[in-house]
């Protein structure tokens, strides 16, 4: 297949490119560089340089494409708080061009990387693809519940096939955002300097970590699906934040001091996946344990450090 990956310069955009090429697909890497990185593009990737507001080069680009991977997207809850526009347009409105840049050319089929975000504060755990939504408690939420409800829209009137992946927590190498708000890459470097680590709400907090590897062959699980649906993306194991910092410790072989950052707002207390679904009808799993993929991120860590 010919695919066309929105972001695909990111951290699970350069990895989900990398897999399909893999896989012997062939790969357009769409993104302006806003966030991504050149050097994680591979090689046998086509990459353009391109916003998704810029209409005749998108369509261009979209020409002979089977499917679009899209994650393309601003992604710091604190930020888009405080530039509640800027997650509007780029997000919401971004996506409003690469649909009708996509209706335009023919290509109709789209996978798109939503998150558990959705779901706010979960009344019950585990979280299921039919748990209610709740009121987004911040812009970035609202953008990613907004494209939901669009594509819903485009796949209901023009026969879109549309398939929302909601992520849990991601983690893995190549992930390099500036600022940096995810708590695996926050605890790693803290430690690999042996500085004192940042935690929220003492560490009580629970979360669902996917390894970004098992994370992207999701996507390519789901390649083929038709019309419109909705899973999870989680190992539904529950991990309390302190014993992910006990397992980063003792794959450093060291501990360093904690910084108690006291409470977050927006943060929700605990949350993870039944990822059954996904699992029943593409038979998608998440493989890799966590001291696996963590000893990965950390190595990765060691190497930026060098
Ligand atoms: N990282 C996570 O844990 C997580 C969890 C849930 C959902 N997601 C979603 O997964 C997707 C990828 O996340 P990530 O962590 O790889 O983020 P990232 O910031 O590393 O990658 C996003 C990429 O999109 C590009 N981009 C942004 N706006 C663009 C635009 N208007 N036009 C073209 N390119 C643009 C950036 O340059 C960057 O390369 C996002 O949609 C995010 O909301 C991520």
């Amino acid at each position: 297949m010919k695919i066309l990956v929105t972001g695909g310069a990111g951290f699970i955009g350069s990895h989900i490119h990398r897999l399909l090429l893999d896989k012997g697909n062939s790969v357009i890497v769409y993104d302006n560089l806003s966030r991504g990185f050149k050097q994680s593009i591979d090689s046998r990737a086509e990459f353009i340089l391109g916003s998704l507001n810029e209409k005749e080069k998108l369509e261009k680009a979209l020409k002979e494409v089977d499917a679009v991977i899209h994650l393309a997207s601003y992604i710091a809850v604190g930020e888009s708080m405080e530039n509640p526009f800027s997650y509007i347009e780029n997000n919401i409105i971004g996506t409003a061009y690469l649909l009708e840049a996509m209706r335009n050319t023919g290509v109709k089929k789209i996978i798109f990387s939503s998150t558990a975000c959705v779901y706010g504060n979960p009344d019950e755990l585990p979280l299921t693809e039919d748990s209610p939504l709740k009121e987004p408690t911040n812009i970035y939420g609202f953008t990613k519940l907004t494209i939901e409800n669009l594509l819903k829209f485009y796949h209901k009137n023009y026969r879109f096939d549309a398939v929302i992946l909601r992520y849990f927590n991601a983690y893995g190498p190549n992930e390099l955002h500036t600022p940096e708000t995810h708590i695996i890459p926050n605890i790693i470097r803290a430690v690999l300097e042996k500085q004192p680590v940042p935690i929220y709400w003492k560490g009580e907090q629970i979360r669902d970590f996917i390894y970004v590897k098992d994370l992207a062959s999701a996507h390519l699980d789901v390649l083929n699906l038709k019309d419109f649906h909705i899973f999870n993306v989680g190992t539904g194991i529950p991990v309390k934040i302190n014993d992910l910092l006990e397992k980063i410790f003792k794959i450093a072989g060291y501990k360093t001091k904690i910084k108690d950052m006291g409470e977050r707002a927006g943060d929700v207390k605990a949350t993870y996946a039944s990822s059954d679904k996904i699992n029943k009808i593409v038979g998608w799993k998440a493989k890799t344990s966590l001291e696996e993929g963590l000893k990965n991120t950390i190595a990765f860590f060691q190497r930026q450090e060098k």
